[in-house]
């Protein structure tokens, strides 16, 4: 009986030494991958992985110039998934699922506007490229949020390029 035991204890330290790193990594990809809902993605981007931490869109800089209809000056950071994207040059084919964009908007005397987000989500909305829309304000007031058609109805023109604008007028 005291051997069976033994063993029992044994095969479950076994155990959940092979568990363990599986249980954390679910838990972590869970942690990477918030749900295409306002609130919680917007909880993600400013509390569980600071977008302000991320690197700027390859080849911009802070306040750079955009255009109609977001702000004047931009800026727009990229998360890990993206920018592996972007660098493997995956724009005509699609970006990785979980790559998330965020563009700050300001006005020409660098007060922020707005931030208007974009979320690659497998299976969210395969007609425009399972992209989530977002945009909230500084003090994190969600304006627009989910399949937003105004956003999809422009980004569309750049659908062969994953509805993404930079880079596309060279
Ligand atoms: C009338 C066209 C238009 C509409 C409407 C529009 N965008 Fe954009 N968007 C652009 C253009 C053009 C750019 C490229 C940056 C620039 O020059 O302003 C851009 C850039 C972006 C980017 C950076 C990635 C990229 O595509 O280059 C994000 C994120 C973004 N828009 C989100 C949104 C969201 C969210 C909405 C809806 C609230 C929206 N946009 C509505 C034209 C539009």
């Amino acid at each position: 009986m005291k051997a069976i035991s033994k063993y029992n204890l044994t095969a479950l330290l076994v155990l959940s030494f092979f568990l363990l790193p599986v249980l954390v990594q679910a838990m972590e990809g869970k942690k990477d991958k918030p749900a295409a809902e306002g609130e919680e993605f917007l909880e993600y981007i400013t509390e569980v992985n600071p977008y302000h931490e991320w690197d700027l869109w390859p080849g911009t800089e802070e306040f750079y110039e955009g255009t109609e209809p977001h702000g004047v000056l931009l800026i727009t950071y990229v998360n890990d998934k993206a920018l592996q994207g972007i660098e493997e040059g995956m724009l005509e084919e699609g970006m990785p699922n979980g790559s998330i964009i965020v563009k700050e908007n300001y006005s020409d005397d660098e007060e922020l506007i707005n931030v208007t987000s974009m979320y690659k989500k497998e299976g969210f909305n395969p007609e425009a490229g399972d992209w989530f829309w977002l945009v909230h304000t500084e003090d994190k007031e969600i304006e627009e949020s989910g399949k937003v058609g105004m956003c999809i109805g422009c980004h569309r023109q750049v659908e062969h390029r994953d509805y993404l604008f930079i880079d596309a007028h060279e």
